[in-house]
């Protein structure tokens, strides 16, 4: 066996992307995702069908993952998974999965927290980019979570503020929705916000304390204004829809702009490192790059492909915990909530 090396197969199935990656320590050689178009359909992800297609979709994943990397599996080191947070039948599926390949090869089996992956997607192909250096802010906006975490070191870590309600994912994708876009609407927002005028409309901020967030008035209020402006006139949202794009996203980035500013004022820390799938939306990297210029910040932005659900952030966050030899014992399951 090759001792200089440490390969990892690392599995995410916690929602409607079934993911599969192969990191020789932290250099990702295989990153595959199988993204589930069915749910497209309903507007929303189906706990039933996400766990359905995720049996269908793990073998071929997986076996896909080990063909692009050019190993065996009899060449891997440890298996890591997400345990959660998630929704149960879909994360069932990659844990006895990992398990029972864990078992047949008699390798150590490694949970992973599917939040602490988003953040320490940071430090993949670590030799090949800036790392951001402890302590830092990771700022984790997806579909299911927005949270501000302290990150002291790769396994200390302290959420400082969170949602009280919606994740900012959905205030993207519900909105999206209310303006009849299809699900997932967030990066259609993205899109046609790049050709309208942010300043078009104004939606009032949530008030919500320290920092912590609320998204769930914001969507409301998209949906109010939009039904008040088509009673006036039927075309108006195929006729502004650049601008009510542009809008939405200016203020959800403002929201995200006002927190970010007062953690840094908080705790002291200028390091700041994004995550999560809305971390891919331009109006977000565009506001704190221009804010990194300003205030002096270091901001760090994750590459594309591992903004999105991956697996590649589940494998390297499995390696560190191989390094340090804690591994999860067979007995393990999965839990739709956790807590780091
Ligand atoms: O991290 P992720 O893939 O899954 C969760 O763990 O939730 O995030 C998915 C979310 C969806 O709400 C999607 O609309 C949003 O990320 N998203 C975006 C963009 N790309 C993905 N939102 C705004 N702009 C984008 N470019
Ligand atoms: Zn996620």
């Amino acid at each position: 066996m090759d001792t200089q090396n440490v390969y990892i197969l690392a599995i995410e199935s916690s929602c409607d992307d079934t993911a599969a990656a192969i990191l020789k320590n932290d250099v990702v050689l295989a990153n595959v995702v199988a993204t589930q178009k069915i749910h497209e359909e309903y507007g929303g992800v189906v706990p039933e069908l996400a766990s359905r297609a995720h049996q269908q979709h793990i073998v071929p994943v997986v076996d896909q993952a080990l063909k692009k990397a050019g190993i065996t599996k009899e060449q891997l080191h440890g298996i890591a998974f997400t345990k959660g947070p998630g929704l149960m039948g879909s994360l069932l599926v990659g844990v006895s999965f990992a398990k029972s390949l864990a078992m047949s090869l008699n390798i150590p089996l490694l949970d992973v927290d599917h939040m602490q992956g988003h953040l320490l997607a940071h430090f993949i192909d670590g030799a090949s980019i800036q790392k951001p250096t402890f302590p830092f802010l990771g700022i984790t906006i997806s579909g299911g979570h927005t949270q501000i975490v302290k990150i002291t070191d790769h396994f200390e870590m302290e959420v400082i503020g969170q949602t009280i309600d919606d994740a900012i994912g959905e205030a993207f994708d519900k909105s999206a929705k209310t303006l009849g876009l299809p699900y997932p609407g967030g990066p259609l927002i993205d899109k046609y916000a790049q050709l309208g005028n942010p300043k078009a409309f104004v939606f009032s901020k949530p008030r919500v304390a320290d920092l912590n967030f609320s998204f769930s008035g914001f969507k409301t209020a998209v949906l109010y204004f939009v039904q008040k402006q088509t009673k006036e006139n039927p075309n108006f949202v195929q006729e502004n829809l650049y601008d009510i794009c542009a809008s939405i996203q200016y203020s959800l980035t403002e929201i995200i702009l006002d927190k970010v500013k007062k953690a840094v004022k908080q705790t002291g820390i200028t390091t700041i490192a994004i995550g999560g799938g809305v971390s891919a939306n331009s109006g977000i990297r565009n506001m704190l790059l221009s804010a990194e210029k300003k205030y002096n910040w270091q901001v760090h932005i994750p590459k594309f492909e591992y903004t999105t659900d991956n697996a590649a952030m589940i494998g390297i966050v499995g390696y560190f915990k191989y390094l340090k030899k804690e591994y999860a014992d067979l007995s393990i399951t999965a839990s739709a909530r956790t807590k780091f």
